[in-house]
Parts: C-alpha cells; structure tokens; sequence
C-alpha cells in the first residue's frame, strides 16, 4: 500500500543493466506509486527489454505493476542498440526469475493517454530511461493527454562531455534523435539528466562488492549488475550508473545542480546524430549539470539495501 504522499509515476525504460537498478531503487521507494511501466526499443530489442521488464518485477514479487509494451522502433529511422554493453538478454547474463505475469498489452503509448486522461491534471510523472520515443508519440499521437503529465524526467545526451556513442552523441538521444526533438519542442515539463552528470555516478568495485554480500535481494542483484558493469569495460572502471540518476533527482533534487537550456538535436544521418547544440541560456529545458556523486550513491545504496 502507497502512503497518500506518494508520487504518482511510469517508468519509460528499455532494461537494460542500469535500467534494472534504477527500477528496482524504484520499487524500493515509497516515495513512488508506480503506475505501470512502458517498455521501449533501445539497449536491446523491444520482446527483451518487454521481458526483463516483467524479470525485475518477479524479483521483488510486484504483480500489481503491469508491464506495458511501447514502440519497437524510433520514429523515422532503423534502431540500434547497446547489447555490447548490456549483454544479448539486456542484463549482462545476471539471473533474474521469469515474469510472474504476461505483458498487460502492447499498447504502452494509448494507455500511457488513458492514464493521463483518469488522473488529476499534473499527477502524473513519467521517469524515462530509453530512447524517447514512447513519450513523443504521446505527444504526437494524444496532444490533449500528454498536457495533463507533470514532469518528463529523462537520462540523455551530452552537454560538455564527449558522447558514448558518437563525439559529441549520446546512445537514448542518438538512438532517436526526431522523438527527442519532439519532446523537446513539446513544452512539456522536461529534465534531462546528461552524461556530464551520470558519469559522476560509479561504484566502486569495493561498493558493488557490499551489495553483492547482502541477503537484500535488490541489492545482491543490484551488485551482481554492475559487476556485469565492471566486465564489460575490461574490469577498472565501472560504468557509469546513468539511469538510475533519474530516480535519484526525483527522491531528492537537492543532491543536483539544474540550469534552464536552449537545445536542439542533431538530426542528420551522420556520427553526431543525437548530438546536442545549445542555442542560449535561459531555454525550456532543465538539464542537470552537476552531482553530489558521493551523496547520490548513498542515497542509492540505503535504498536497495533497506
Ligand atoms: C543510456 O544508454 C543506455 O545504454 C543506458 O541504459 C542509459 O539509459 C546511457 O547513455
Ligand atoms: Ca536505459
């Protein structure tokens, strides 16, 4: 049972290893009524991150979060995805139970507007850890409902920082430029947390190592993912944990520094796809641009091991 405090949310997710500890912090916060969870193309193809989904859940015996399918490709361009970095089942071959339940339907982006359109104007969040499309065909598709969410809070892109997937691109922005651009432009309460603040966010092999030593199923399981982490860069430094940052800024802004920017997307079909350009001070966009990455982990770590 949710305290009546609790924060009305989706979470907008393609799992993905950090996507995997940013939803089980999730789940572990009573912070948060999770409403559903819409899954969408990204790391890995959309039956898998659909899948893992529906994994993360059985983890924590959460039947009452239905899984909801979303787009299986960008807007207007082939997908990619991230499977070098998230392994061929999307969490690095850690073993996680099967789902408890079918997908409740794969009509993630009509009953993201069904919910919208039941719940109080501004109730309603939607914390996004993939590629964006999902949230544009909401804005494109179900314009009046997508005007009645709260805030948009999304991992993505790169200010100052060099990207991951391109020199200056990040993997969710690049993996759909045009549906970022759509939110962007949307007017919607955006929050974009970039890699100039994820990259602040690593556990140390000693931290991942006192996860993977509880008997806190969360936390065991969040330890063995970023050892998965660890493997998947040659074993010294962690990846960063971006998406779990997402979860973060909403338990507790103060730990992030914001400033309002104008940002556009490249959208050309070349390396920089997804690349950010910023226009002027003083834009529609609040992006995250420092972290206390000390204070952030903690708050992490008392989350999945409590
Ligand atoms: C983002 O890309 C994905 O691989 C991660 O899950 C994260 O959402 C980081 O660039
Ligand atoms: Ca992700």
């Amino acid at each position: 049972m949710q305290s009546t405090e609790a924060r009305k949310i989706v979470i907008d997710t393609d799992p993905g290893i950090d996507d995997a500890v940013a939803i089980l912090l999730a789940l572990k916060s009573a912070e948060f009524d999770i409403l559903g969870i819409t899954t969408v193309a990204g790391n890995i193809g959309i039956q898998t991150t659909t899948r893992n989904a529906g994994r993360i859940l059985a983890l924590q015996d959460r039947r009452d979060v239905p899984v909801r399918a979303g787009a299986a490709v960008p807007l207007s361009r082939p997908g990619r995805n991230a499977s070098y970095v998230h392994g061929n089942d999307g969490l690095g071959g850690v073993a996680f139970p099967e789902p408890l339940a079918a997908p409740a339907g794969d009509d993630a982006i009509a009953w993201l507007a069904r919910t919208l359109d039941a719940a109080d104007v501004g109730s309603v969040d939607i914390l996004a850890l993939g590629p964006l499309t999902n949230v544009a065909r909401l804005v494109q598709e179900h314009p009046a409902s997508a005007e009645r969410l709260g805030r948009v809070i999304a991992m993505g892109g790169a200010i100052h920082e060099p990207g991951n997937v391109g020199p200056r691109a990040e993997f969710n922005i690049a993996a759909d430029p045009e549906a970022a651009d759509v939110v962007f432009r949307s007017g919607l309460d955006v929050t974009l947390i970039p890699l100039d603040v994820t990259r602040k966010v690593r556990a140390t092999h000693a931290q991942a190592a006192d996860l993977r030593d509880s008997d806190v199923a969360a936390a065991k399981i969040s330890g063995e993912l970023i050892d998965a982490y660890f493997q998947s860069t040659g074993g010294g430094e962690s990846r960063p944990l971006h998406d779990p940052c997402v979860m973060l800024l909403a338990l507790d802004a103060a730990l992030f520094t914001c400033e309002r920017l104008k940002i556009s997307v490249d959208r050309t079909i070349t390396g920089y796809a997804g690349s950010l350009d910023i226009d002027a001070a003083g834009g529609a966009i609040s992006v995250a641009m420092e972290v206390d990455g000390d204070g952030a982990l903690k708050l992490l770590f008392e989350r999945l091991l409590g």
